[in-house]
């Protein structure tokens, strides 16, 4: 049978490969996070990308979009109902409490990076595998709301240092169980009456999630909405306080946001502070970063009560808005060309050796020995290579080697061991 003619297959919708030069970025990216991670005392989590269903219809809640529609779940081959994970918060906790976190010294700071699965609708910053570098902290001192804070300031120094200036902070609080309780009934009252009016989304969510109401997009929703019940009304006195000391602690530290009080995320275990980090690059999937604080999750999944906060980056978003002059754009110089001029006796093998030795040298290489020149210059380009050296017979019998700057298109003929020098310098770090 004839092998020419299948079909090229491809990635599967909404899931892309990452590729070079762009995975450099990437991994520059996360570099940064994890040296700020070890700044503010995080240690990294790694949990399995396959879970539990039940983990996030608990965690998550089963009034969300995320549980109701968007999760990859399958029945594997001895039965069991499992998710792609959608998101991390539900599997960190379960972790914080299978291995009896709660038992070691508190808080205990945990981050992760990684890829979630979300079956949505693919568009520009939407995808159905995306990647997320996140942090979950539990525990907390004698003001929890100081861990919110210190948060938020662990998000501006890794945005900073990556080389953002025009980010949007909002914040909000959606107050703590008692308050959302009292909230979630008033806004129900106000709502019913008006059923009629909503669109199918939001009838629906009105006896499932109806704070997921206040986000909606729909012009003549949000008329509606405009008389409606505020939750800042609702709020007892303990969230009301939460809520003041993270705004007077985040002006103290000069943290620039904007309070947005329609802000009450998509996932079911905020309570207290909620925020979004956005970028006007973005469009309409504007969010890089999502997150809050959730002090009941501990508890629903199973631990002792603890109070938590988090994020998670949307890595794929930021990397989309990165700044042009960002530190995590200058990766390493690609590698040194080694290229042959003319007839030399023992052919490639004298570039094959050459490479070695450079690499040895701590000099990134590629032998280019069977190319020709034309070639030689394609690879250099398409390698960002800074140099490409030559060895020829003139080389090999005066033991020096021949540099050609690539940038300036210089050349220059020096002792073997000055070359090498001279290359080594270029990557040096
Ligand atoms: P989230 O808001 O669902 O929160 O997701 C966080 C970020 O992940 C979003 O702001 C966005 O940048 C990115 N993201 C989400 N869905 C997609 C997608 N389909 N394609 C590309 N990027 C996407 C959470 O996941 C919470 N676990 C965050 C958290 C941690 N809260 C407390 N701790």
């Amino acid at each position: 049978m004839s092998r020419t003619n299948q079909t090229a297959l491809q990635t599967v919708k909404g899931m892309r490969d990452l590729l070079p030069p762009e995975t450099a970025v990437w991994a520059a990216v996360e570099a940064t996070a994890r040296a700020i991670f070890a700044r503010y005392g995080y240690r990294e989590i790694r949990t399995p990308i396959l879970e539990e269903t039940e983990l996030f219809a608990r965690g998550v809640g089963e009034g969300t979009d995320i549980v109701g529609k968007e999760m990859y779940s399958f029945e594997d081959k001895g039965g069991r109902l499992v998710t792609l994970r959608p998101e991390n918060t539900a599997p960190v906790v379960r972790a914080y409490v299978e291995h009896g976190f709660a038992q070691l010294p508190q808080p205990v700071k945990l981050f992760y990076v990684g890829p979630q699965f979300r079956y949505e609708r693919p568009q520009k910053g939407r995808y159905r595998q995306f990647h997320q570098i996140g942090a979950e902290r539990f525990g907390s001192g004698a003001v929890p709301a100081t861990a919110d804070v210190e948060v938020l300031l662990l998000l501006v120094a890794l945005l900073s240092e990556l080389g953002f200036r025009d980010l949007k902070i909002l914040v909000n609080t959606v107050g703590d169980e008692e308050s959302r309780a009292s909230y979630r009934a008033a806004l129900v009252e106000f709502l019913t009456p008006l059923a009629e009016r909503l669109g199918d989304d939001s009838r629906r969510r009105l006896a499932s999630n109806p704070l997921r109401i206040l986000d909606t997009k729909i012009p003549a929703e949000r008329e509606l909405l405009v008389g409606a019940p505020s939750l800042a009304e609702h709020l007892n006195e303990r969230s009301r306080a939460h809520f003041e000391f993270v705004r007077s602690a985040l002006d103290e530290f000069q943290v620039p946001y904007e309070v947005d009080p329609r802000l009450v995320r998509g996932l079911d275990y905020y309570t207290h502070t909620v925020f979004e980090i956005v970028s006007q690059g973005l469009g309409a999937q504007n969010a890089i970063c999502g997150g809050g604080a959730y002090e009941n999750l501990v508890g629903e999944l199973g631990g002792a009560d603890t109070y938590a906060v988090g994020f998670a980056i949307g890595e794929d978003r930021l990397v989309d808005v990165l700044p042009a002059d960002s530190p995590a754009r200058l990766s390493l110089p690609g590698p040194t060309i080694v290229a042959l001029v003319g007839e030399v006796e023992r052919g490639e093998r004298t570039s094959f050796a050459l490479a070695e030795t450079l690499r040895r040298a701590g000099i990134s290489a590629i032998d280019a020995g069977g190319k020709g020149s034309k070639a030689v210059w394609k690879l250099a380009e398409a390698m960002a290579s800074p140099w490409v050296v030559f060895v020829g017979a003139d080389e090999l019998r005066d033991g020096t080697l021949t540099l050609r700057d690539t940038a300036t298109r210089e050349q220059t003929t020096l002792p073997r061991e000055q070359a090498i020098a001279r290359l080594a310098a270029s990557y040096a770090r």
